[in-house]
């Protein structure tokens, strides 16, 4: 096969298309999560019940990691982390430090709103109020692997701070020696963290969801990762044993960037690749509006020229194949494809492109206009990156200062209250023949008339 070849995306046309091929398009290049779930309950068990033991083995497995230590190496870091293992590159730590302000003003004014509680008189002596409170004890997944991730440890340590969570645990993969990369023991200061897990995979989100005698248990999950972690997510999500919950079940990272004539194919061709080089896995797709075949060919020769000069280009040459172009002929008609994909990152490279983001139904996140890279949003803007992917933008939200925190209700009544009100409960109360409900009313109306209060 010609190498030059592989660099690039297919193309399709939306006029040519069957609703067969439509619906395949729309699919996600994902394995089965029936092999997935195979594998990953033996590792959530041998963590369950071996507790520190279990996930040593697993971490010295799976994470490859041979620490120097003996075979009881230690597992975690506990705040307060030493300013030795959290030194960085100055110019590394002051865009982290720019990074961490616009996160956290933008969060944080969420939380202003959030926080607010709601109250209602809902009838004449009837009070009904909402509360929000932060979810006490969150554990952030902060995937390692191919690349290592302070942003996303930003994205997630700064809400949680910002809900005033009390116990921050993060995770993520150790490096061969045993040891963390200096930029997530930085950012585990800025955000308050008290306790660092050095594993990655499946093992890491088992021991935060059940505990272990290191590692705290988490009332939630948060984070991205690999197949493996999002099984694990969702299985100890359905595990009443676990008591945990999660944030969305995140799979591969994916943009769809809607582009018309004005789009410079050049640009377009960069946010392609910026997307594929998260992984074999991720995907990009772009849907064009009343461009020719000419402008097709030109962002896949971008693509091919950009792609060799890229360090990452074995990873760019395999996981192209499995992205693609889809030529559109109308502003609608692209919408309906994008919101139908429900992408986890949208961009709109179009005349007008701000008018356009009232036609998006489904999206994670949308950069709007040609000076709004995603890599911008995935770092520093200040808006989050933990989105829903794999077309759960259709149901879920991505991760915001409101996914640390949860709400309670109250209701107050007068004794003017419950006369407006408990006439009305008796008469349910009848209707599903709960004679002590009915009774908790009437005996109490039966006092105030009484005693005339
Ligand atoms: C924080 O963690 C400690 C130790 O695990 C626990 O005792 C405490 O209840 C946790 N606090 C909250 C608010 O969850
Ligand atoms: C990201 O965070 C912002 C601010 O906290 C929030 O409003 C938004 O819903 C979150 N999700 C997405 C998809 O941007």
């Amino acid at each position: 096969m010609d190498s030059t070849q592989e660099y690039r995306c297919p193309v399709y046309s939306s006029s040519n298309i069957d609703a067969e091929k439509r619906a395949q398009l729309l699919e996600r290049p994902v394995k089965s999560s029936k092999d997935i779930l195979a594998l990953v309950s033996p590792i959530l068990q041998s963590v369950r019940e071996g507790g520190d033991d279990g996930l040593r083995s697993c971490v010295v497995k799976f994470d490859r990691c041979v620490p120097a230590e003996d075979a009881g190496f230690p597992l975690t870091l506990q705040a307060p982390f030493s300013d030795e293992l959290a030194r960085i590159d100055p110019k590394v730590k002051e865009a982290i430090d720019v990074a961490y302000k616009n996160i956290k003003a933008f969060h944080g004014a969420q939380m202003e709103r959030e926080s607010e509680p709601i109250r209602v008189e809902t009838m004449p002596g009837v009070v009904c109020q909402r509360f929000a409170r932060p979810i006490g004890s969150v554990g952030l997944y902060i995937p390692g692997g191919t690349a290592v991730l302070p942003s996303t440890a930003l994205m997630l340590g700064v809400p949680a701070q910002v809900a005033g969570c009390k116990n921050i645990t993060l995770a993520t993969p150790p490096r061969p020696d045993g040891s963390i990369s200096p930029e997530i023991i930085y950012i585990a200061q800025l955000v308050g963290a008290k306790t660092v897990v050095k594993a990655g995979g499946a093992h890491a989100i088992a021991a935060m969801a059940y505990g272990t005698k290191s590692v705290p248990k988490a009332d939630k999950l948060y984070g991205p990762g690999n197949q493996f972690v999002t099984a694990a997510k969702m299985m100890v999500a359905m595990d009443s044993g676990a008591k945990c919950a999660i944030d969305v079940p995140a799979g591969p990272s994916e943009v769809l960037i809607i582009a018309d004539k004005t789009a410079d194919p050049v640009l377009v061709a960069s946010d392609l690749l910026g997307q594929q080089e998260h992984g074999l896995d991720s995907q990009s797709v772009l849907v064009t509006i009343d461009c020719d075949d000419s402008y097709v060919e030109a962002v896949n020769a971008a693509v091919e020229q950009q792609a060799q000069a890229l360090p990452r280009a074995e990873i760019l040459r395999k996981s192209l194949s499995q992205s693609f172009i889809l030529q559109t002929r109308s502003v609608e008609e692209a919408f309906e494809f994008s919101n139908d994909y429900a992408p986890e990152h949208l961009l709109l490279y179009l005349k007008d492109a701000a008018k356009t983001v009232e036609l998006v139904e489904n999206a994670g996140s949308v950069f709007v206009g040609p000076w709004s890279p995603v890599a911008c949003g995935d770092y520093a803007s200040g808006t989050n990156h933990t989105l829903p992917t794999v077309g759960y933008a259709k149901q879920y939200s991505g991760v915001s200062t409101s996914s640390f925190l949860k709400h309670f209700t109250s209701q107050e009544l007068s004794s003017n209250g419950l006369k407006n009100l408990g006439p009305y409960v008796e008469i349910l109360a009848d209707v599903e023949q709960l004679g002590a409900h009915k009774a908790s009313v009437s005996l109490r109306l039966d006092k105030i008339k009484r005693e005339d209060l």
